[in-house]
């Protein structure tokens, strides 16, 4: 039960993870930051919005990266319960508890109706009812800025999919949500996000030195970004 309360409150995703942050650690920031954001960038908050529009769906190549499903739990503990994909998010339990994929999925509306963020299901296009993994976007409003998260099932690593999924909700924050930043980071010990970061034309920007605790152990944290006016459609196809 408390694994079950823990997932509930895992949400979607920075992803050095995935979901580097809980919801919970989410909601004491915004409770703490509240009223100096509150006085101090008041019209910026007035910019916020409420999203009255359905989670999107987006169409890439290979892929349909569509709104979860509550059906989808099951698929989301057998995937991301993996420990290989686990390991190398900030906040995926592990083992992870049964029911506690739908709870995370349940979160979703709100989270995108508050305008906070949104994730997405990746499936291939020949079978958008089976999911393969999970891209996130953490949205600030404050700051125009988001981070993406993302995980894939093992079986799919390596064939360019989380690369092609981030490429496409990068995409979607630049034109669609107007975000100004696109951040992403991850692990050191996991040049994998590394790549799928560099490959999106991102710039690295340097080591968070033993910035976040996971499985009792300090990780260094690389963070990459990239800004509206340095994003292209093909800047995929200029990075290195
Ligand atoms: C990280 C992850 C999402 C990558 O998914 P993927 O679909 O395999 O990624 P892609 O195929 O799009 O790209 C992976 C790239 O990393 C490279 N790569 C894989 N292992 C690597 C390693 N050990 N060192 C360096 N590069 C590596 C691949 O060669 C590929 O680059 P290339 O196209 O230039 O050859 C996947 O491994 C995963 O889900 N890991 C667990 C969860 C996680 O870590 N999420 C990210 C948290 S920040």
């Amino acid at each position: 039960m408390r694994a079950l309360d823990k997932t509930l409150r895992t949400i979607v995703v920075w992803l050095v993870t995935d979901s580097p942050l809980t919801a919970q650690r989410q909601i004491g920031r915004t409770r703490m930051l509240q009223p100096a954001v509150d006085a101090c960038h008041h019209a910026t908050l007035e910019r916020s919005r409420m999203h009255s529009q359905p989670i999107p769906r987006l169409l890439t190549e290979r892929l349909v990266l569509r709104p979860f499903a509550i059906s989808d739990g099951p698929a989301v503990e057998r995937l991301a319960g993996a420990r290989e994909v686990a390991d190398t998010t900030l906040s995926i339990p592990h083992p992870y508890p049964t029911g506690g994929g739908a709870a995370w999925i349940a979160l979703h509306a709100g989270i995108w109706a508050r305008d906070a963020g949104v994730a997405l299901a990746i499936c291939p296009r020949a079978a958008v009812d089976d999911p393969i993994g999970a891209i996130s976007l953490q949205i600030s409003r404050p700051h125009s800025h988001g981070e993406l998260g993302y995980w894939i099932g093992l079986a799919d690593w390596g064939r360019g999919y989380a690369t092609e999924a981030a490429r496409a909700l990068t995409a979607y924050a630049f034109t669609t949500l107007a975000l100004h930043r696109v951040q992403g980071r991850h692990f050191v010990r996991n040049p994998a996000s590394g790549r799928v970061l560099q490959k999106l034309g991102m710039r690295f920007e340097g080591i968070h030195r033993e910035a976040y605790s996971r499985w009792n152990r300090f990780e260094d944290v690389a963070v990459y970004s990239l800004l509206s006016r340095e994003w292209t459609n093909d800047s995929v196809m200029q990075a290195p």
